[in-house]
């Protein structure tokens, strides 16, 4: 038999397939349906301090072959997902990754100080959403000196390992990560979406989304998140959650060959719903076996040259 578990900075996941921030991650009991539905762990969506309006629909359309969506991150604020949060540990183990925002630096430091009262497992950083930079400008996923800064402030409010979410959407993504990694980032999510980009609906030659250009996500972007995912392993000694298209087991181990420990996985439930997730399992586990390796480990970062 096969062993699928995997450590992240300190935390143990039964395997390494994590739900990720922004798909189903609302409430308690839907992040508790994915952790039952065969997922080692969970994200929940961005949480902000108070209460954050989102975009207008249509938010979000699919394609066979990409996602785009400009939901605008709307959140309920930290009282709400305190709930939330609260009624998913009282019911499992399965590991939990509480995914925050925020709109300033130090609002970045408030926020990490309310979450780690709850409790998380790890936190997750997100300074790279792509659809909301009418709002918050450029994200700071972009610029090597804010990463480190936000990366630095969130560190000294919390014991509870940080994890910072990437932007694909730089050349410098390499020296960024670093940059996250130098400032006491305990490991990195490597991607959030791409973009923005947009989709137009030809009769009336406008853009579909509501707020015209949204991240772009699925299976797509698989290549792409390979290769940097790729890019950035081999640049630093933290670990990766690699995030972006992964649709089946195959694309995961694939991920993990490029170098990830633990995969994101959230366009897939648009696609397969979350039974999609224990046939991904099925699949990881058939492989290793197949191929004879005993712990799933072993292909972390194996890629061939
Ligand atoms: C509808 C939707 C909402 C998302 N919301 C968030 C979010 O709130 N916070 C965040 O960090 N990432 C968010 N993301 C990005 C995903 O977590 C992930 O990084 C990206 O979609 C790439 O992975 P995928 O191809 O498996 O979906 C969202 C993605 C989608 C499709």
């Amino acid at each position: 038999m096969a062993s699928l578990s995997v450590n992240f900075a300190g935390v143990l996941f039964q395997n390494p397939i994590v739900l990720a921030s922004g798909i189903m991650g609302i409430t308690g009991s839907s992040l508790l349906r994915v952790a039952r539905a065969g997922v080692g762990g969970v994200t929940t969506k961005s949480i902000w301090l108070t209460a954050h309006e989102g975009h207008k629909n249509p938010v979000m359309v699919g394609t066979p072959h990409y996602f785009i969506n400009a939901v605008g991150v709307p959140d309920a604020g930290i009282q709400k997902a305190k709930e939330e949060i609260t009624f998913y540990k009282k019911h499992t183990n399965v590991p939990l990754i509480a995914n925050i925002i925020a709109s300033s630096e130090i609002d970045y430091g408030l926020i990490t100080e309310a979450i780690s009262e709850l409790k998380p497992d790890l936190i997750e950083v997100n300074i790279s959403c792509p659809n909301i930079e009418d709002e918050l400008g450029k994200p700071l996923a972009c610029s090597r000196i804010k990463a480190y800064e936000v990366t630095q402030i969130c560190k000294s409010k919390t014991h509870i390992p940080v994890i910072v979410k990437m932007s694909p959407n730089v050349e410098d993504y390499v020296g960024i990560a670093q940059s996250c990694q130098d400032a006491g980032a305990d490991g990195l999510c490597c991607f959030n979406t791409f973009g923005p980009g947009m989709m137009i609906d030809l009769e009336s030659r406008m853009p579909i989304l509501a707020n015209k250009v949204g991240g772009v996500s699925g299976p797509g972007i698989k290549p792409l998140v390979l290769k940097m995912v790729n890019d950035i392993y081999k640049a630093v000694s933290i670990p990766i959650i690699g995030t972006g298209g992964v649709l089946t087991g195959k694309d995961a181990l694939e991920m993990m060959v490029c170098g990830a420990t633990l995969v994101g996985v959230g366009t897939m439930v648009y696609y397969y719903d979350i039974q999609g997730f224990e046939t991904m399992y099925q699949e990881m586990k058939e492989w290793l076996e197949t191929h004879n390796i005993q712990n799933i480990t072993e292909i972390i970062g194996t890629l061939q040259r």
